[in-house]
């Protein structure tokens, strides 16, 4: 597609499906070598076919399959020039359902894995006297659905690491951005939705209180990722992006008053269409 990251070595963890792994391709179409680090190893067949990527296998719960990783791409590779902290999970229970242990693991995978790839790639960069790392946080991090407390308390927790990496890995020439996905049609999603007896109604009502009328494409994380990756984004750091459609800009209305909206726009649209 492009040569926008040519001659540089990517990291992209959880990069084996859904928003990882459109972002490791699209960062390998840009001539990236990318290094995917995910949980359940090997490649998926459709990614293998893929020259510039390289999977291995990669718990970012642990700080001994975080320093063998990051050991492992510097021999194979020489360099980290872009670290992409993508592999997460979630947890749906309220907080009387949720047992200590859910918390530890959420915090795990979601906090304390983005933390440890960046303290072990840090000092790679710091010697370079460049890179930039971009995490995925979530809107999440700023609003939050029921029964989502361990997760909007992580996501939080990595829009505060971005800001102290950004602070701390400034003067060393690395940046640190965060993207915030919105509602991303993932295979994980889209069984969600398909749990609903009515499915085609669930998907109407997800794409209307999107002020862009629609859900959102991992293809669209992964090219927010590929600018805050390369230098086209080089005085931006510290910084949260949305990429969600503005669903979180609209302040919710009583549905009563949103129906009216919706219906005068339907109305407005219809007259403004040219005769035919
Ligand atoms: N899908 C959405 O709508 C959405 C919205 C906002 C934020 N996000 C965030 O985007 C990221 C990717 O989400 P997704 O929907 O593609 O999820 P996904 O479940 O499809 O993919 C997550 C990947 O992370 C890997 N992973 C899990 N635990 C790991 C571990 N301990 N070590 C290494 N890899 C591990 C999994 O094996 C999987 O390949 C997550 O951080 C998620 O919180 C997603």
């Amino acid at each position: 597609m492009g040569n926008r990251l040519s001659g540089k070595v990517a990291v992209v963890t959880g990069g084996n499906r859904g928003i990882g792994r459109a972002i490791a391709e699209r960062l390998a179409d840009e001539e990236a070598m990318v290094a995917v680090g995910d949980l359940l190893g090997g490649p998926s067949p459709s990614l293998s076919s893929v020259e510039r990527l390289t999977f291995k296998s990669l718990d970012v719960t642990k700080e001994a399959s975080v320093r063998e990783f990051i050991d492992e791409v510097l021999q194979q590779f020489g360099s980290i020039d872009v670290l992409v902290n993508n592999a997460g999970i979630i947890l749906h229970k309220s907080i009387d359902e949720q047992t200590v242990e859910d918390w530890d693991r959420l915090m795990a995978v979601n906090l304390r894995g983005p933390f440890l790839m960046a303290k072990y790639v840090a000092p790679e960069m710091r010697r370079a006297g460049s890179g930039t790392i971009v995490n995925i946080g979530s809107v999440e991090g700023f609003m939050v659905n029921p029964w989502h407390t361990a997760y909007a308390a992580a996501k939080a927790g990595v829009h505060g690491l971005t800001l102290g990496l950004a602070v701390d890995l400034g003067p060393d020439g690395v940046r640190c951005n965060t993207v915030c996905p919105g509602w991303i049609e993932t295979d994980l999603n889209r069984a969600y939705v398909e749990l609903h007896p009515d499915r085609s109604l669930v998907e109407r009502e997800l794409a209307q209180v999107h002020p862009v009328g629609r859900i959102g494409s991992p293809n669209e994380i992964a090219n927010a990722v590929l600018w805050l990756a390369s230098d086209e984004s080089s005085f931006v750091s510290g910084e949260m992006i949305a990429v969600d459609g503005a669903r979180t800009k609209k302040i919710s209305l009583p549905s009563i008053l949103d129906e009216e909206y919706r219906a005068s726009l339907q109305r407005l649209s219809t007259r403004s269409k040219p005769a035919l």
